[in-house]
């Protein structure tokens, strides 16, 4: 059977075979105290049985859902932010038919976002695409107070009572959010909405492989089955009896370190699949949200080639030489199209023709990586067979265990998130929510002083 890869031949001679298999005994202590939930943040250590533990019953509760709500609505509005969101769109964005909300014979739900921002511009047009839609409203926030969301929320919550009646909202929404607490626990309850789930021990970022990613992927039409058995390869292949060199999860994590101790400081993930821009976006926010803590941390950027080759591509290429790139790289597209023959050549591609856009794809991809090497960016190369559930079940929870153990590798701890607090203080202060009176007083200074 064929899986995920890695390979790490061009990040030599940036780092030597010592520099990376110098971490092998630390690998095998963090691999150790995740598994044993020794380590920092133990108690969100859910997500790394989730493959093979989510439960039967969840399962079959989703997928009667997603069925019946797929035969009755148009739209799936998902309301969350950041690890509340950004998983189900980056899978449902990489499945999905490019011009899929121009297809006519489209059958699933097309899938929309809220929550995820603060801008009234996008609220509103929101809400004029939906007055003549019929749609379903999934709210997500393991908090239940996050306020983007709660925001979203109250606004469309409102009109599809207004567009539907009360009586009929109840089967129209659904909300993801804690066991027992929170604001959006009670509410649920109170109108009698269907509820989910987040496991305790599973934090937004890492929590995809739970309904919070899997139900908006079923309703979206696509195999959330495949996605877990993806998942549940990529667990036992980076288990923790696998040795270091086996274990891409590992391996990846080692280089990312030993890249950022010779001063790559930023890592760029680079895809050659428009398809997989938002996959691209969940990773920055899993990667950027774990590590970036004590004033240290990779910052994670992303490019799409061969678009950004002709903006980003000058900087990485003679730019500043703190970067690293870490490609994924789809062996085989799931379409297949080629280069005509033109009797009059005179955009001279005749060279090409017969050839297959992915053939020139791939040779850009080459060529960029040999380029890139050369002017001094080191290069991971990630490879998948092909882009489905299955391949990016595997990439999901390789890179979530990379995350963990890199994180470890730092000495940070890759699954709280205290530095997110502080433009929450902020803006409540400046909006005056009760309780921030005294932070009010001194950020209204603060502002005059401006
Ligand atoms: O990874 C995380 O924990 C965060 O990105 C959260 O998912 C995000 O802040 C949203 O939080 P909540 O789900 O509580 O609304």
């Amino acid at each position: 059977m064929k899986n995920l890869s890695i390979c790490i031949n061009h990040v030599y001679p940036f780092i030597t075979t010592e520099e990376i298999t110098g971490y092998k005994a630390q690998m095998k202590t963090f691999i150790s105290a995740l598994h044993n939930k020794t380590g920092s943040g133990n108690d969100f250590l859910g997500w790394l049985d989730l493959p093979s533990t989510i439960s039967a019953s969840d399962l079959e509760r989703i997928k009667k859902l997603s069925n019946n709500l797929r035969q009755e609505i148009e739209i799936l509005v998902v309301i969350g932010i950041g690890g509340s969101y950004s998983g189900a769109k980056a899978v449902i964005e990489a499945l999905s038919h490019t011009f899929s909300h121009l297809k006519k014979d489209r059958h699933k739900p097309l899938v929309l976002y809220a929550g995820q921002n603060l801008s009234e511009d996008y609220i509103t047009e929101l809400l004029e695409i939906l007055e003549k839609k019929s749609y379903a409203v999934i709210v997500i926030s393991k908090s239940g107070t996050t306020t983007e969301p709660a925001i979203a929320f109250r606004i469309l919550k409102n009109h599809l009572e207004n567009k539907i009646g009360k009586t009929e909202t109840g089967g129209k929404i659904i909300a993801i959010t804690d066991t027992k607490r929170g604001a959006l626990r009670e509410l649920a309850e109170n109108e009698g909405y269907i509820t989910f789930v987040i496991p305790d021990d599973v934090g937004g970022r890492y929590s995809v492989l739970t309904p919070v990613g899997i139900l908006p992927i079923a309703i979206a039409g696509f195999d959330v089955y495949r996605l877990l058995e993806g998942a549940r390869v990529m667990q036992s292949l980076t288990g923790e009896n696998v040795s270091f060199e086996d274990n891409p999860a590992t391996i990846y994590a080692a280089i990312r370190n030993a890249l950022y101790n010779k001063g790559k400081t930023i890592e760029i993930l680079v895809n050659y699949s428009p398809k997989l821009h938002f996959f691209s976006e969940w990773w920055k926010q899993l990667y950027g949200e774990s590590e970036g803590k004590e004033n240290k941390g990779i910052f994670p950027a992303s490019v799409n080639f061969t678009t950004d080759l002709h903006s980003m591509g000058q900087y990485i290429q003679e730019g500043k030489r703190n970067i690293f790139e870490t490609v994924i790289s789809i062996l085989t597209p799931n379409s297949e199209l080629r280069i005509p023959a033109d009797s009059g050549n005179l955009d001279k591609l005749n060279y090409m023709s017969g050839k297959r856009i992915d053939e020139v794809n791939k040779m850009a991809e080459l060529g960029t990586r040999i380029a890139h090497v050369d002017g001094g960016v080191p290069n991971i190369r990630i490879e998948i067979p092909e882009l489905d559930e299955f391949f990016l079940g595997q990439l999901i929870y390789f890179f979530e265990k990379a995350c963990a153990l890199s994180g470890y590798t730092l000495g940070i701890n890759p699954f709280d998130q205290p530095g997110v607090e502080a433009y929450k203080k902020n803006m409540f202060a400046l909006l005056g929510k009760p309780g921030f009176e005294e932070e009010t007083e001194k950020i209204k200074n603060r502002v005059l002083d401006d």
